[in-house]
Parts: C-alpha cells; structure tokens; sequence
C-alpha cells in the first residue's frame, strides 16, 4: 500500500478494527466472501444474510433489512436528538434541521401519505423535486413501505420525464410548484404537466406538489394534491416493511452509448452495504460530520452519497438549493462556513468555476472545519486538483478523486484519507474487494504498468441489479463485451505504482459538466426530425464544462439549411433537456463514412476541435474527398 510523503495525515486510528487496511486488503484478496460479509454486518438487518454472492449471482440472499431502518430508525435510540438532515436555501433566514427524530416523523408522514393514495411494495414512485429536504424524505419514504423511487433530475424535459415514468410504469409522481436556481424559477409543476401530455390519460393517477414559493400552478381536481397538509396530517410512526436484499430500492435512468436511457436496478442490500462502507472509508467519516454533498439527487451521487451512504453511518447531511456563483462567487464558501462542514464532496465542473472567480472570494471565509475535499463525474485537470488542495483544503484536507459510475452504485477507486494519499487527477486505487483490470485491444489482461480498458474481474455488492425490464441489455451491455468482466465504458492507465489514471470513456458517451449524454440519444431525436437527413454527435473537449456536444447535420432540403442549427437546439432542449444543447451545431454536405457506412467519429472529434490535418490513413473511407468539404463547412 501507498502513501505519498507530501501529506503528513494521522492514520485514521478512530475508526473500528473493521477499518484497519492491511487487514481488510488481505482478507478481501484471500477471503472474498468472508470480506463482503464483515461489510455487509455494517448495516443493521431483520435477518442477517449467510453468504455474500451465491451461484446464482445474488448479495447477501435471504437476508432481510429496510433502507429507511438503516438510515434512520437504527439511530433514534443513539442520536435521536443530532442533527440527521440541514436544509438552506439561498438567503440566511431559509433553512430547516431535522434530528433523527425529526426526520424519521417526517418520513413516517410521507410514507403514510404514499400509502393512502395506494403506493404498494414495489410499486414505482417518480420523485421530480429541487434540492429540499422533501426529496431524500421521499426517497426514504418509498424505501420505507418497499416501494422503489426514480429520481427525476430537475433539468430533463418534459418528454425525458415521459419517457422515464413510461417505462418505469409509474401511478404518482411527487414534485413542486417550482425550483429555484438563482433568479430564474424552473417549472417543476408545469413540466410533468407537459409530461402527461405525451403519456397515456391512465398513466398517473396522482400528483403530489410541494409548494416551494406557493407558486400559483394549476392543479388537476381529484389527481393534483398539495402535499405539505396531507403531511402534517398524517400520523407520524409506520413500521418499516421488510425487504430482501436483493429487493429492488430505486431505478436510476442513465445514458449509454446505444438507445434510450436505461432504467439502473439497485438492490437493497448490496447497494447499501456499498453506498456506507464506502463513505465511511473514502470521507474518513467521524462522529459530528458535516457532510455536504452538492449533487442533485437526481444522479447516483445524490443517492449514494446526499442520502443512503452518510445516512446509514449516522452523519449529519447538508442539502443547499441555490447555485454555486449566486447571488455572488462567496456563496457556497460561506455555508462551509456557517455550518461548519467537514466534508464537501463536489464536481470538477464546479470547481473550474469557482476558482475562475480567484482566490480572494474564498480566503475571505473561515474553511478550517474542512477535512476532506471530494470530487467526481469527470477528470479533474491537475490544475484544478491543486486550486482544491491549496485554496479550499488549505494544504492541509485530504483530496479524493473519487472514480465510479451509475452502474457500480458508489465509489470504486479512490484516495483513502491517512492510508492512500491522492495526487493530482489520479483515482488511485480500487478499494479493498474491488479487482479492477485493464484490458488490452486483444481483449487479455494487461499486468503492471500500461493502458487499456478498464474493467472489473469479480462482481462487488454495489453492482447494479440489472436494466429494468430488460436483463437482456444488462448482460449485453456490461457482461458480454467482455466475457468474465464487467466492462466500465471508460479507459484508464496504471501506473508504477499500481495507481490508475482514468483517460475517459471509450464508447460514445458524452460527458458534460458531469452529465452523461450518450451521442445516440441526441442522434436518435435529431434523426426523427423530417428536415434532417442525417446527423452525428460527438464530445470535444471544453475548459469549463469538461466536454461539450458538437453535432454535424445533413439536411434533407439545402435551402432550408440556414435554420438548422436553432432547429436542432430546439429539438434536443425539448426532448432531453437543457443541459445537453449542442455547442455547435455543423450543416454539412455529408459525413466521414466507412465502407459499410459507419460514421468514422474519430475525424468528426479532430475536425470540431480544429485540426486541420494530421487525419491518418483515409483509405477505408467510402469517400476520403469528404474531409475537404467537411473543413470548408466547418470554419473555426
Ligand atoms: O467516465 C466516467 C466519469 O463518469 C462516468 C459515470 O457517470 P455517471 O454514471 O453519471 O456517474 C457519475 C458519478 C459517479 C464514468 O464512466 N467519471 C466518474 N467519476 C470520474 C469520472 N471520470 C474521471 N474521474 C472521475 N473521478
């Protein structure tokens, strides 16, 4: 094991004798099962399992817990009265603190009101809220009577939402009036209105909205619902029905790189042994934490690592709903201060921001409560590693770049606060049980140093269940490109000392400011459109936003080239969302093809990032005169 000189940590001495690395390294590399099992004792079960993975693939079989138990109602006796959840919104005077207490009458409520408009165990929720406290009360409450949530992010469209609760095949969709995001107002309300126009009349039959600003929003009689007075008078106990570990407890949708998105399965124990051991371990986790997680709960960040995995190790979680920069570049630096956080896990996409506003806005803040600085999502630049460490961390937090994915269910390679020291943009290590390979072009394991795709050779709790209704997809997405692996989708290079670099994804997702937008589904949407013949989309990389979208058009009529490009913004903004709006859009004659018609992204990347030559050997193009044209359309 590793641990570079620069940083002088004390090892975390603190924690149970489960923590001692050494140990656990060797007893997960001898002794597997016997290693999943210490783990999977973490968590507080109705029915403790007798194996951790059997024959046929499943976790922890025949042990029997609740999420919500193991998030609340396992602490009421030992923390009642701490802190479990703050809430701030974006001026001082806007905040709620929930104890344990608190937060278990709160869910207990919330779960009561689900249960009268019929929620069942495994029915599915859609939960489509802003970052309040109500959402991880939501999911909580679903976890509570056993039925599974989707979280909606706030920025899909309305048509991304139908696709979603479609397929899920959702009856109550919980949301609120509107969210705020600095100035602006998002329609949470309106949008699954908008939603249920593309949905068969059947498909929901209520609708719970919170009022955030007591918008004035419109409200169907008999499925529209304002939430807070079902809540306050529902009754504030209901026991915990009991699941089996390998019960479903949420469906997450996520892009890949062929198709629609695909609805993630996560189990229940598996999932949630994942989600704590690993905040527990990668955020050095001590009794009196302030942890703040800044995602939306609408990815898996939010849900690992906003609400199961600090929840299930009795830590005290900060929701803030507001942006980074608003109503000034101090904002968010002043809730480390005003609450104290030690722990502020974040993405590379917003620490490019913040640090482009200079050193000065966040020096003039007291951060000293800060221990551990974590970011995740995208490749983190050396630069900006180094402007977390020093300006934020002071040089004195642990820095952890934590690598991992929806599918994994939490954190898969990373630093170790005081046992494996981060350096700049690299992931390090797979934790203790995770037997992560890179695998050549021919498909063999590479040993020692090299680069190559990266894959897993043995399965680990946290992996995803399966693709909702639809295995089949599951197995050929992850099992079957590589046989005995499970394939990432990203590559990655080890270096001397065993330490992996990530080099980014190998298939044709895109990755915007975190965000996961496969090229086929801005492909697929564009395609259906009549005056576009064909199209392709790539990411080049962006200094803010990591990668940006550029696509190239063909269209059906030239003279209706000009308004292209707004067109196919249009498009994409309103049947995926906002966030994955090209930042160039190309009208071009045709596109780079293979013989057999593939289109060759490879020259479509170096042609958008402004190459100019340097294209390699052309002669497996159907037309290799196509590139000069290409250039001439693509004046940059
Ligand atoms: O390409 C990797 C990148 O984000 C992908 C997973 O995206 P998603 O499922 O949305 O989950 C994001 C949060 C876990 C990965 O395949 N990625 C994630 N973390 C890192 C990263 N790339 C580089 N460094 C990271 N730390």
């Amino acid at each position: 094991m590793t641990s570079t000189a620069a940083h002088n940590h004390e090892a975390p001495e603190h924690l149970p004798p489960i923590f001692r690395w050494h140990e656990m390294q060797q007893r997960a590399a001898l002794d597997p099962d016997a290693h999943w099992m210490d783990l999977a004792m973490r968590l507080a079960w109705f029915t403790a399992p007798t194996e951790a993975l059997n024959a046929a693939g499943r976790w922890f079989d025949g042990g029997k817990l609740n999420a919500c138990y193991n998030a609340v109602d396992r602490h009421l006796e030992m923390r009642g009265d701490q802190l479990a959840l703050i809430w701030q919104g974006e001026s001082p005077e806007e905040k709620r603190e929930l104890t344990y207490r608190a937060l278990h009458r709160e869910v207990c409520r919330m779960a009561n009101v689900l249960m009268r408009f019929g929620v069942k165990e495994g029915d599915r929720v859609a939960i489509h809220l802003p970052a309040i406290a109500e959402g991880v009360i939501a999911m909580l409450a679903c976890a509570r009577i056993g039925a599974i949530h989707m979280v909606l992010f706030g920025g899909f469209s309305a048509e991304a939402i139908a696709d979603r609760i479609a397929d899920a095949d959702a009856k109550l969709i919980i949301t609120a009036d509107v969210g705020r995001r600095g100035p602006k107002r998002v329609p949470f309300k309106k949008t699954i209105d908008a939603a249920l126009t593309h949905l068969p009349p059947d498909q929901i039959d209520t609708i719970l909205v919170m009022s955030v600003t007591h918008e004035d929003v419109p409200m169907q009689e008999g499925r529209d619902h304002l939430l807070a007075p079902l809540i306050s008078a529902a009754p504030d106990t209901l026991p915990c029905v009991t699941r089996d570990a390998n019960d479903p407890l949420f469906l997450l949708y996520t892009s890949g790189s062929t198709g629609k998105p695909k609805g993630v399965i996560h189990g229940t124990g598996g999932y949630l042994t994942w989600a704590s051991f690993t905040q527990n371990v990668v955020f050095d986790h001590r009794e009196g934490d302030i942890f703040w997680c800044t995602a939306d709960l609408g990815w898996i960040t939010g849900h690992s690592y906003v609400a199961y995995g600090p929840l299930c190790n009795g830590g005290t979680i900060l929701i803030y709903e507001g942006m980074p920069s608003y109503p000034d570049p101090g904002q968010w630096w002043r809730v480390i201060e005003k609450y104290r956080v030690t722990s502020f896990y974040t993405s590379p996409t917003v620490i490019r921001a913040l640090m482009r506003e200079g050193d000065d806005v966040p020096g003039a803040c007291d951060l000293n409560s800060l221990r551990v600085l974590g970011s995740v999502g995208e490749p983190i630049s050396r630069e900006a590693w180094e402007w977390f460490y020093r300006v934020i961390g002071r040089n004195r937090c642990h820095v952890v770049d934590t690598w991992w994915q929806t599918e994994t269910g939490g954190i898969m390679i990373s630093p170790v606060p005081g046992i494996v020291e981060g350096e700049p943009s690299a992931a390090t290590l797979p934790l203790p049980g995770i037997d992560a390979v890179l695998l050549g072009a021919d498909g063999r394991e590479i040993k020692g140093e090299g680069e190559g795709v990266l894959c897993m050779r043995r399965p680990w709790p946290g992996r995803a269940l399966s693709i909702w209704k639809n295995d089949a997809l599951f197995q050929k997405i992850y099992l079957a490109p590589y046989p005995g692996y499970y394939f990432t989708g990203d590559g990655a290079r080890r270096d001397g000392n065993g330490h992996y670099w990530i080099t980014g994804r190998v298939d044709d997702v895109i990755n915007v400011s975190g965000h996961r937008i496969g090229s086929a589904e801005i492909e697929d949407v564009l395609a259906d459109d009549r005056d576009i013949a064909e199209c392709a989309a790539i990411g080049i990389p962006h200094p803010m936003k990591g990668q940006a979208v550029v696509v190239f058009i063909v269209p059906r009529d030239t003279a209706r080239a000009d308004m292209l490009p707004e067109h196919a913004r249009q498009i994409v903004s309103r049947r995926i969302g906002r966030y994955a709006v090209p930042e160039h859009i190309y009208v071009v004659h045709d596109l780079p093809k293979t013989r057999s018609g593939k289109n060759v992204r490879r020259l479509l990347r170096k042609i958008a990032s402004g190459e100019k030559d340097g294209f390699g050997d052309l002669s497996t193009l159907s037309d290799p005169e196509c590139i000069e044209r290409l250039l001439e359309a693509t004046p940059m």
